[in-house]
């Protein structure tokens, strides 16, 4: 992935935002692993906290605010990446789909045991597929395309929306669940894994 020097404030929030997630994602496919390679099952708790996190934030936060402000300018200014744009939209509706497939594949799994447990694993690894590609065509594409199409006062609008939410832990009325979930996260997670509100 190709990285953007963060010259507009609402670019250095999608990146930060990206980072969070994919550190969620890394360790959801860390959850995964462990099991698949016969250790202890993690509590399935924490998996839980995952896609809590995954549905209050990034399905319900970030996704909007780049359909509304950054998406929507876009295509105003130019039609040179609407095929891109229309692609990430409807991907922002498949992923809370997939979010939903997930927890039920977890249910299963918690209540019908291993023989479950393929279903599961080729589920997160779908989603750890689908999430980082588009991350990946929204860092490598959109972006660039914003920077160079977007006007100064287009950005001033975007930058103000992006930074209503700069830190997911701030200003929102959920602080005190968010961190309870991020330690909960990091608590099971391998080093490079764990994340944390100051990650
Ligand atoms: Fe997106
Ligand atoms: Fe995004």
């Amino acid at each position: 992935m190709m990285r953007q020097p963060p010259i507009q404030p609402a670019i250095r929030v999608i990146q930060q935002e990206h980072d969070l997630l994919s550190a969620i994602i890394r360790g959801m496919e860390y959850f995964v692993q462990i099991i698949d390679e016969g250790g202890k099952a993690p509590d399935a708790k924490v998996f839980r906290a995952m896609l809590l996190y995954i549905s209050d934030y990034p399905d319900r936060v970030h996704h909007p605010k780049e359909d509304n402000y950054l998406f929507a300018r876009l295509h105003q200014r130019t039609d040179k990446v609407d095929d891109v744009l229309s692609h990430l939209e409807s991907e922002h509706q498949r992923g809370d789909q997939m979010v939903f497939e997930l927890q039920h594949a977890l249910a299963r799994l918690e209540f019908h045991g291993m023989k479950t447990f393929p279903d599961f694993r080729a589920l997160v690894q779908r989603y750890a597929q689908f999430y980082n590609g588009h991350m990946r065509l929204e860092e490598d594409v959109v972006l660039p395309a914003a920077l160079q199409f977007l006007t100064a006062a287009d950005w001033d609008d975007i930058n103000a929306a992006f930074q209503a939410n700069d830190n997911p832990l701030a200003g929102t009325d959920d602080k005190e669940d968010l961190q309870k979930l991020f330690s909960l996260i990091a608590n099971i997670a391998p080093p490079p894994v764990g994340v944390g509100p100051e990650a």
